[in-house]
C-alpha cells in the first residue's frame, strides 16, 4: 500500500527510512531520494514515526529489564 502517491513510497518503505534513521517525515523522503510535493502524506508519514520509535522504545525497555 502507498503511503505517498506523488513519489510512490510504500509502508514498507517508510519503516524501512525510520530504522535507517529518519526521524521526520521529509528525512523519510530524502531517504528515497524524493522531495514531499503534496505534503498529504505527512500526517501519516509523523504517525508512522511515532509507532515505529515506540515500538522501538519498548522493545529496548524489555531487553533491559530481561538483563
Ligand atoms: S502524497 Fe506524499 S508528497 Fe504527495
Amino acid at each position: 500500500m502507498f503511503v505517498c502517491n506523488c513519489n510512490g513510497i510504500r509502508c514498507k518503505q517508510v519503516d524501512e527510512a525510520i530504522r535507517a534513521g529518519a526521524r521526520k517525515p521529509q528525512a523519510v523522503h530524502a531517504h528515497h531520494g524524493c522531495d514531499v510535493q503534496c505534503a498529504r502524506c505527512l500526517p501519516e508519514i509523523a504517525a508512522r514515526i511515532r509507532k515505529v520509535r515506540a515500538e522501538e522504545k519498548a522493545r529496548h525497555e524489555a531487553m533491559a529489564e530481561a538483563g
